[in-house]
């Protein structure tokens, strides 16, 4: 039987993780973040030193990337590593890096249910033909107290309008780029997520109903 797969996409602090983790729970559907693996990334060029400026650099540090975490963890959801995730994400070859990590962790657990995999160019580029795709919709000032409140619970320092223009900057850097930008996949579902997380589940599970 083949897998079912449910995609979330949405601009950065939507509530996509939260959604998708009750999906997952609720559905019996693996979940996979392609978020992390952009951050996980980040993070090793951070660690490691690499001068991002230079594609080449990129490139060669790639090639001696065999696997990759999928383990997260609080510090990948640092401001830093946020700005680094959302730079490195511009690059094609980062882009089809991310990807093709992707396709094997689906081609890897070919006997289960099926997936709900969340991004920005999942439902767009990743898995265009995917059974249910959904697109998150929240305005900035909303997500801005959201992963303001987000920080300031896991210890983090943190300043509201820093934050609302951290956010604004990645939806443009996220939303213009040349490579795979944010966009309403074709075919999606556009759920405000403006509300109570209870009136966007109920809307989001009416429309698995019918997968
Ligand atoms: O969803 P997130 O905030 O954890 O994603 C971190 C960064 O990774 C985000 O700024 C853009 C990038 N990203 C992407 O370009 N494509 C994806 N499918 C997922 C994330």
């Amino acid at each position: 039987m083949k897998n079912i797969i449910i995609t979330i996409d949405g601009p950065a602090a939507s509530g996509k993780e939260k959604i998708s983790q009750y999906i997952s729970k609720k559905w019996k559907l693996k979940h996979l973040d392609s978020g992390i693996l952009y951050r996980r990334l980040a993070f090793i060029f951070l660690n490691d030193r690499i001068e991002i400026n230079k594609v080449s650099n990129i490139k060669k540090k790639l090639k001696e990337i065999s696997s990759i975490s999928y383990n997260k963890s609080q510090y990948l959801r640092t401001q830093e590593i946020s700005r680094l995730a959302s730079k490195i994400a511009v690059h094609n070859c980062v882009r089809l890096f991310i990807n093709n990590l992707q396709y094997n962790f689906v081609k890897k657990n070919k006997k289960i249910k099926g997936f709900v995999i969340d991004g920005r160019d999942i439902g767009s580029v990743v898995f265009k033909k995917a059974d249910l795709k959904l697109y998150i919709d929240v305005n900035p000032k909303i997500r801005a107290k959201r992963r303001y409140k987000q920080l300031i619970d896991s210890g983090e320092k943190s300043i509201y309008p820093k934050i609302l223009k951290d956010i604004k900057l990645r939806d443009k850097k996220d939303k213009l780029r040349k490579n795979s930008p944010l966009v309403v996949p074709k075919d999606a579902h556009i759920i405000n997520n403006n509300g109570s997380f209870n009136s966007t589940i109920k809307q989001i599970n009416n429309l698995i109903k019918e997968i």
